[in-house]
């Protein structure tokens, strides 16, 4: 029944959206013209800060600031940068895949050929593998999260720019879509109702962020996650997490739910700066 609900939502809101179809670019302007009017001192640079941007979390964002005068994700992010350079067994490196990809800002990039969705959990994943190397298995934490900071964040300060304009990266770019408004799990609600028609109210003592900017921080620390001792985290495991705040079971990372509801949320933060890491409460 759990599983089921779900299914049945989408499958309404497939139905619904189709009717009142907009393009990507329809979609962007709704969408970012919604926080411009409802926060209208946050410019659009400034929701690479998550939360941190909002102006109901002004009081602590110097807190934030402050603890980033010695970040706590450094240590890893000196790691992962040693583990990207490291060459493999056969003398190639991270960075010979890399001079292949698209920016970062570019991602997740759709591929017509194969009509496949690149991310870049993935494109790391597909250079070991064509290097002899042993795949990483698991894509929330760890080492996954420090290459792909690695790579990110050579493109900091740069702006999300995603191409959605062939008809198959439209397709998953729908799927997305509906993923993110349809309403899920026993408390029935969908991400938008958190993080747009609530962004900026609090929820038991964390504020709602505004779902502009989501993505471009990623991979972050966590403080919650560190007292766990796995402190970085991807995208997919905060969707994961935010999946089972509703209870709703998460989907796999790098699942074509999650890669789809990338892409959407990806295309949504056009024009704003990538920020990797970031660290987070
Ligand atoms: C019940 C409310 C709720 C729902 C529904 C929800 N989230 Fe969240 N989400 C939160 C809270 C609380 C946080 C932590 C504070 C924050 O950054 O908003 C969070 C954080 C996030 C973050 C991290 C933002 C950052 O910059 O660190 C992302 C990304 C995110 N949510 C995406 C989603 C997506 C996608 C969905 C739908 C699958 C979703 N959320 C559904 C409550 C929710």
């Amino acid at each position: 029944m759990k599983k089921l609900i779900p299914g049945l939502v989408m499958l309404l809101t497939a139905s619904l959206s189709s009717a009142v179809y907009s393009s990507p670019v329809d979609d962007i302007a709704a969408f970012q013209g919604f926080f411009a009017e409802r926060f209208k001192d946050v410019s659009l640079e400034q929701y690479k800060d998550g939360v941190n941007a909002l102006p109901q979390y002004a009081d602590r964002r110097g807190n934030w600031e402050l603890l980033l005068d010695f970040p706590p994700y450094e240590e890893h992010v000196e790691k992962g940068r040693k583990e990207w350079a490291t060459p493999f067994a056969n003398g190639k490196t991270f960075a010979d895949c890399a001079a292949k990809w698209p920016a970062a800002t570019a991602y997740p990039w759709y591929e017509a050929e194969t009509d496949e969705l690149h991310t870049v959990v993935g494109d790391i994943n597909r250079c070991l593998e064509e290097n002899g190397e042993e795949v990483i298995t698991n894509l929330k934490h760890g080492k996954i999260a420090r290459l792909v900071i690695a790579f990110r964040e050579q493109f900091n300060g740069q702006k999300m720019n995603v191409d959605v304009s062939h008809p198959g990266a439209q397709k998953i770019y729908e799927k997305g879509k509906q993923f993110y408004w349809a309403k899920r799990g026993q408390l029935n609600f969908s991400c938008a109702d958190c993080h747009v028609h609530s962004s900026g109210q609090k929820v038991r003592g964390d504020v709602l962020s505004a779902g502009l900017g989501h993505t471009t921080g990623f991979p972050v620390y966590r403080t919650k996650w560190s007292l766990a001792g796995k402190p970085l985290g991807t995208i997919h495991r905060r969707y994961g997490g935010c999946n089972n705040q509703v209870r709703a079971s998460a989907f796999k990372p790098q699942g074509p739910e999650y890669k789809a509801l990338e892409l959407y949320e990806a295309v949504m933060n056009t024009g704003v700066p990538l920020s990797v890491p970031s660290q987070r409460q």
